[in-house]
């Protein structure tokens, strides 16, 4: 059965979508069945796993709205090895069609359902808001992995989103945890950078990842090619981190170490 790892901040730019495609293409590295989701109208996560947004048959809006089911809307990304659901602009309309619909918050859930056991791993990349599309993401999760860079908003930022979690879990979906949180951009020169890294590990010192991604122009430079940094220079150090992620990941989840609730 897939574990479902919703992949948000409702912060703009601190590499979510990056994270998912790189994790996704590192747990198929590792020879894990994958299903990518991109619940961003931006479409980012759909154009960085080689798939043209504007040429959409069918897409994550048409699940939501229940005018297609999940599979007839599935590619495969070729350079990841990863299934896909892409989304599009599209996708904007689905905040205002949803709010129509019945059990709003759980379409995804429920359009997952069926699938779940066909994956190891489902992930879902959010857009930045903590929006309906958003709410669909955390009630359809087991956990939510949280990107951050170590600035000096960042953590009131934080905050913010692990209220809203443990709203939705109170309402919503009692199961959801913190999976864990990512520093993503990592530049350990910054002294800003330890004094913020510090805080983390003293506030949530089972969830924060051991495993930083760096700044690296590799990880900039490969979704316009569509691929992973992974295929796209794998010697390079943001491919080499996401590798160790997804290591540290799968360890985590083997060892059920991971018992903190959100
Ligand atoms: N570790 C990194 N090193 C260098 N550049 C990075 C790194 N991670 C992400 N980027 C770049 O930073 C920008 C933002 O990253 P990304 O799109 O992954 O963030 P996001 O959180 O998904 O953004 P949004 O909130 O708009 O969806 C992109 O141009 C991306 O290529
Ligand atoms: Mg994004």
């Amino acid at each position: 059965m897939a574990k479902v790892f919703a992949i948000a901040n409702q912060k703009g730019g601190v590499g979510k979508t990056t994270t998912c495609i790189n994790l996704a293409a590192s747990l198929v590295a590792t020879k894990r069945r994958v299903l990518l989701i991109d619940l961003d109208p931006q479409g980012n996560a759909t154009m960085g796993s080689g798939v043209d947004k504007h040429a959409l048959e069918h897409s994550i809006y048409d699940v939501l709205i229940g005018e297609c089911n999940l599979v007839e809307a599935m590619q495969f990304s070729e350079h990841g090895g990863y299934q896909l659901l892409p989304a599009n602009r599209d996708l904007t309309a689905a905040e205002v069609a949803l709010l129509e619909m019945k059990m709003k918050e759980s379409r995804l859930r429920y359009a997952l359902a069926p699938i779940r056991e066909n994956y190891d791993y489902i992930l879902i990349d959010c857009p930045p808001a903590l929006s309906m599309l958003t709410i669909n993401a955390l009630v359809a999760a087991d956990g939510v992995i949280i990107p951050m860079q170590c600035e000096y908003y960042a953590l009131e930022g934080l905050s913010d989103l692990v209220n809203s979690i443990q709203r939705i879990a109170q309402l919503l979906n009692p199961s959801l945890k913190i999976e864990g949180l990512l520093r993503t951009m990592y530049d350990p020169r910054i002294s800003l950078t330890n004094d913020v890294s510090a805080q983390l590990k003293e506030h949530f010192p089972e969830q924060l990842y051991q495993t930083v991604i760096p700044r690296n122009v590799r990880l900039a430079e490969a979704p316009s090619f569509g691929m992973p940094a992974l295929v796209y220079d794998k010697q390079s150090r943001g491919a080499i981190a996401y590798l160790a992620l997804a290591g540290e990941l799968v360890r985590r989840q083997r060892a059920g170490a991971h018992t903190a609730t959100a």
